[in-house]
């Protein structure tokens, strides 16, 4: 079966979880695309829901598809999240932010009571760490925020012609290994100038991960299928 249909299956198993009255977190990329999608059909079959947006480019296609799109401003809490990942592994940590909004979806997540992952097979790993870890970072501390960065241990690229909707840009890091994420997050948290790193720890609640057609799900917390 070809990633784009698992990525579609996963996002329909996801939205499966809406419910009439739910305020829900849209994520970005191609797989929070189909998670657009099949939250539109239900809305066109009478779902009575409302979104909040991570990014410019999802609340663009969220509102074209018929999705009543909320600031994330005037939101304090929201029901539910479905979002895509880069990366993710067993203790439902996973790397996000190849799209360049892990910062609004870190905020968006954190501020959901279920934050679900979206992905296809080839998402799954045995441990987070392999993929670019990017960095939003404020263009004042650019040069500082990178040498800080090189000085953890990561290859650093900078985003070329990149900006995120925050208005930053964003730095891209290779580690060696990551056998501790947890300290390299809040090492990274620590950097004056850094924004938001792709390091979601403790923001996945359930991972739908689909593969050959066939559906997963992991729980935080619970049983999985
Ligand atoms: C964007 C993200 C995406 O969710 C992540 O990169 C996965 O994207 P895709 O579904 O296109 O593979 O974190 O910032």
């Amino acid at each position: 079966m070809a990633t784009d249909d698992d990525k579609r299956l996963a996002a329909e198993a996801a939205v499966a979880e809406a419910r009439d009255g739910m305020l829900v977190g849209l994520g970005t990329g191609t797989t929070a695309a189909h998670a657009i999608a099949a939250l539109a059909r239900r809305v066109a079959d009478g779902l009575r829901v409302e979104a909040v947006a991570t990014s410019a480019a999802t609340a663009t296609a969220a509102r074209a598809a018929g999705i009543v799109v909320r600031d994330f401003a005037e939101i304090a809490a929201l029901d539910l999240t479905i979002d895509g990942a880069d990366e993710i592994d067993p203790r439902l940590y996973a790397i996000k932010g190849a799209g360049g909004a892990m910062l609004r979806e870190k905020t968006v997540a954190a501020a959901s009571r279920r934050m679900v992952v979206i992905a296809d097979g080839s998402k799954r790993v045995a441990a987070i760490g392999a993929a670019r870890l990017p960095v939003e970072v404020l263009p004042f501390a650019r040069a500082s925020v990178v040498a800080a960065l090189e000085r953890l241990g990561a290859a650093v690229t900078v985003r070329v012609g990149y900006m995120t909707d925050n208005g930053n840009v964003v730095a891209d890091c290779r580690f060696p290994a990551m056998p501790d994420p947890r300290a390299l997050a809040a090492e990274i948290a620590a950097i004056p100038g850094a924004l938001g790193h792709g390091l979601f720890l403790d923001e996945v609640d359930a991972a739908y991960i689909a593969a050959d057609g066939v559906v997963t799900r992991l729980e935080r917390d619970g049983p999985s299928d």
